[in-house]
């Protein structure tokens, strides 16, 4: 059994993060959420994974993922020359796969389920695909299945007006070797992609073995915002590797599971757990509350913030409302303006978000 992990694409709902950066990449507990979905598969036994990369963010992937030695795993990296879809991938990656059965697992999809029960069932009956499903409140924003008793798909469809029900697919699949032929005939939808869920549904209509499992965990889609801060608060929560490596002064206090990485300085701050603090921080006269992720070479000065994510570099700096929900991206920077003249200045990159609430 081999892995394939998706993980080019557009990434336009995680924007501007993805102007310049993958959103694989993108932090959750201070992890590249892609690692979690690795440490995954490695977990269940599969060590031959490729990772389908973008032209624009495939050499980041790489550079901070390796040949998989650090997780006992051997990585091939497949170019994508476009996101044409996740069908694409799966055709691009072919020569990879050969005729192996594997994994196809969404590199920005986080699962709480391990993976074993799901490989197993696929071997014990002979599969050509089993997907995994959890119930939605909006399964309009997912590929949605249609289901008998017995777990067959019946019928598959990709963000339907009217859902046949509300088990949306988890991103998390495995084929076997049937599926190349399949995707082979597939054309372009509607949105000019190859849809993994015409291809699975192909199989259906050709009868092939076609077979669903429930998740009984939670499952993160962390390509928005808010997905992504609850992917944290989530992790956070089971976060139980505390160490404080840095410096902590005697003014502060540092309450509940804290980690707090090398070199980091901590002055006159209150530190509530759950929370993560990387390496070469500078933290003074702050309060950090609960499920706040602080990447490396973050400055904090005179703010309080919870709920949030502040990635490598950034400064946040006398601000007098608490900051919560929050995503700051690498090298961003927030700070008071003086009081004369009484204005705000912002420089806001192509598609931010601001939301200032009124004096
Ligand atoms: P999506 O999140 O469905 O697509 P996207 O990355 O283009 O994002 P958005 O909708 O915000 O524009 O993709 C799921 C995963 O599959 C994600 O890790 C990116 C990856 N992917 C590919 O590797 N190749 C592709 O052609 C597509 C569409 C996605």
């Amino acid at each position: 059994m081999k892995a394939l992990i998706l993980s080019g694409g557009k990434g336009t709902r995680l924007r501007p993060l993805t102007y310049s950066g993958a959103k694989q990449l993108v932090p959750v507990a201070n992890k590249p959420i892609l690692w979690y979905g690795i440490e995954a598969l490695v977990a269940a036994g599969i060590t031959d994974i490729g990772i389908v990369v973008s032209p624009e963010t495939g050499g980041e992937v790489k550079a901070a993922t390796g040949d998989g030695e650090r997780f006992g795993a051997q990585i091939t990296y497949v170019l994508q020359a476009k996101p044409a879809g996740l069908a694409h991938a799966v055709q691009v990656a072919q020569p990879f796969l050969a005729e192996s059965p594997f994994v196809m697992y969404l590199g920005d999809n986080l699962v709480q389920d391990s993976l074993t029960p799901m490989v197993e069932t696929f071997k014990e009956r002979h599969l050509d695909a089993l997907t995994l499903l959890s119930p939605v409140p909006n399964p309009q924003s997912f590929g949605v299945a249609e289901v008998d008793a017995a777990g067959r798909i019946l019928r598959l469809e990709e963000k339907p007006q009217q859902p046949a029900s509300n088990l949306a697919l988890v991103g998390v699949y495995l084929f076997a070797s049937s599926i190349h032929a399949v995707i082979a005939t597939l054309h372009p939808s509607a949105r000019g992609e190859l849809e993994i869920t015409d291809a699975i549904q192909e199989l259906i209509n050709q009868h092939y073995r076609v077979e669903a499992i429930h998740l009984q965990g939670w499952w993160l889609d962390t390509g928005k915002k808010d997905d992504l801060l609850e992917a944290n608060r989530i992790i956070l929560d089971t976060y139980s590797n505390c160490s404080i490596e840095g410096t902590v002064d005697e003014q502060s206090r540092v309450i509940g599971r804290v980690s707090i990485g090398e070199r980091t300085q901590v002055r006159n701050c209150t530190i509530r757990g759950p929370v993560i603090i990387g390496n070469d921080c500078q933290l003074e006269n702050c309060f950090v509350g609960p499920y706040s992720s602080i990447g490396n070479q973050v400055t904090l000065t005179d703010v309080d913030l919870d709920h949030s994510v502040i990635l490598q570099g950034a400064r946040v700096e006398n601000i007098h409302h608490r900051i919560v929900d929050s995503l700051v991206g690498r090298r961003a920077s927030l700070k008071s303006a003086p009081r004369h003249p009484n204005a705000m200045r912002f420089m806001v990159g192509d598609d931010c978000q601001i939301e200032l609430t009124s004096p």
